[in-house]
């Protein structure tokens, strides 16, 4: 019997997949499809795929042309399931002519011609529009923003307001971006926004935006109170757009992957979170006298994510004690007390400490060195040391590009609410952001 293996990811299965897979099939008697896993095609960049590997196996298996359907997991594989499973034949499109040729060690090697004017890439395109959207503010990190973006399909960037368009108009040359000093007129040239501003600018662009019927991605931390925060939420809703806080650190593998293996109980129950970010700046002395860039304002709802998304939303109460110099808040310790757990974080801006996070469970303990923030690592540690488990998840560029993926997916899909980072939680973290700019705080002068 003569066995023919062929790969691929098969997103929205259109007439080129199958007719690739009725000539592999006709190359021998038995023919396996090896389906790209989800976790696999976000690590090799493949970031755009539509449905997930169950619905995507779903429609190869109803094509009846397979007659084993494996999933692709890892670079190398090919290799290790063409010694497995005895096969005769790899059998792959023309699109990827010579690139499998060091398969010939092991079997045929045949690359089929690929079908003309059809692939899942038009499909996507075709289903969901590209959004257009425009930036507002272009101070750090929005020029790597704008780089990441390139990676992410169905979006693009074709504009930026800035009032000073003397000050904008190198970066927006060198990408091709259309530079607006009038901000509604770019609102009328826009699907959606990211606003990247001082945090007290962010209420009046939010709504200016909303109102233009723009979605809206915005830095964190998103609100300064709840009470904004409702009425804005309260808005997008009622004008059925997306409104979303941008912090990346959800999205990275890793991370996702953490908080999956804290919820399955593999370290028991979490009694508590240490967690600590914090950065000297070289313009430090240009900044100090502006209050929005302190330490709370910069870190601090990137510190709280892991605790508010691990511990819940409905902690008991929050202390803090704001260190202060001349008015610059540059270092805070937080406390939350929970009813069966204690959580601390610390933020500092032209201060330094160890940037990790240590997650204390009644079985063991999670250790993510630092920058926990950006982290592609992390350790479930035993009380038996030889058992620790070591985890790596690789991550692309910065990791922004997977926070624009899901906020492109929020729009296409019309879901107000993203799985990894909800409504509620976002308003509880603005909540303690609201509690340090009342200054209910203990404060040190320094
Ligand atoms: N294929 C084909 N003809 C097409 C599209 C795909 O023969 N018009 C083949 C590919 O060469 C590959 C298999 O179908 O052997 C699975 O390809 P896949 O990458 O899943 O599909 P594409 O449509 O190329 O997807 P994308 O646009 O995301 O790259």
């Amino acid at each position: 019997m003569k066995k023919v293996i062929t790969y691929g990811t098969y997103d929205l299965l259109h007439y080129g997949h199958i007719a690739l897979l009725e000539r592999a099939k006709a190359l021998g008697d038995y023919l396996i499809v090896g389906v790209t896993s989800d976790a696999f095609d976000k690590n090799r960049g493949k970031l755009n795929v539509q449905q997930s590997v169950v619905e995507r196996i779903e429609a190869v298996k109803k094509t009846g042309l397979a007659d084993e359907i494996i999933i692709e997991e890892y670079e190398g594989q090919k290799i290790s399931d063409i010694k497995k499973y005895n096969v005769d034949i790899f059998a792959i499109g023309s699109d990827w002519q010579g690139k499998f040729d060091y398969l010939n060690e092991y079997c045929q090697v045949v690359y089929l011609k690929r079908t003309e004017g059809v692939s899942s890439t038009a499909l996507r395109e075709t289903q969901n529009p590209i959004v257009k959207i425009g930036l507002v503010g272009l101070a750090n990190p929005t020029e790597r923003i704008i780089q990441e973006s390139l990676y992410v399909s169905g979006m693009e960037i074709t504009a930026a307001y800035n009032s000073h368009v003397a000050e904008a108009s190198a970066i927006c040359e060198k990408y091709n971006i259309e530079l607006y000093s009038d901000l509604e007129n770019m609102l009328q040239n826009v699907d959606a926004v990211y606003i990247n501003s001082l945090l007290p600018e962010h209420v009046t662009l939010i709504e200016k935006a909303l109102n233009n019927e723009c979605h809206v991605l915005c830095e964190s931390p998103i609100f300064m109170n709840k009470s904004d925060a409702d009425r804005l939420f309260d808005l997008a809703e009622k004008k059925q757009k997306i409104l979303f806080e941008a912090i990346k650190t959800i999205f990275f593998p890793a991370f996702e992957h953490l908080m999956l293996i804290v919820n399955s109980g593999t370290i028991g129950s979490i009694r508590d979170i240490e967690v600590s970010c914090s950065h000297i700046p070289e313009d430090l002395n240009e900044i100090k006298n502006e209050k929005y860039k302190g330490s709370m304002y910069d870190w601090g709802s990137i510190a709280l994510i892991p605790i508010i998304k691990i511990l819940g939303t409905e902690y008991e109460y929050c202390t803090m004690f704001d260190y202060e110099k001349a008015g610059f808040n540059y270092f805070v310790r937080g406390l939350l007390k929970y009813k069966n757990a204690t959580a601390v974080f610390k933020v500092g801006k032209g201060i330094k400490t160890e940037g990790q996070m240590i997650i204390t469970g009644t079985k063991g303990y999670i250790y993510v060195p630092a920058p926990w923030w950006k982290t592609d690592y992390f350790e479930i540690r035993y009380e038996d040391l030889r058992s620790t488990k070591k985890y790596f998840y690789r991550y692309e560029g910065e990791g922004f590009r997977y926070e624009l993926l899901e906020f492109i997916k929020m729009i296409n899909q019309n879901r107000r609410e993203s799985y990894l980072y909800s409504q509620k939680e976002i308003k509880s973290i603005v909540g303690i952001i609201e509690q340090f700019e009342k200054e209910e705080v203990e404060k040190l002068n320094s």
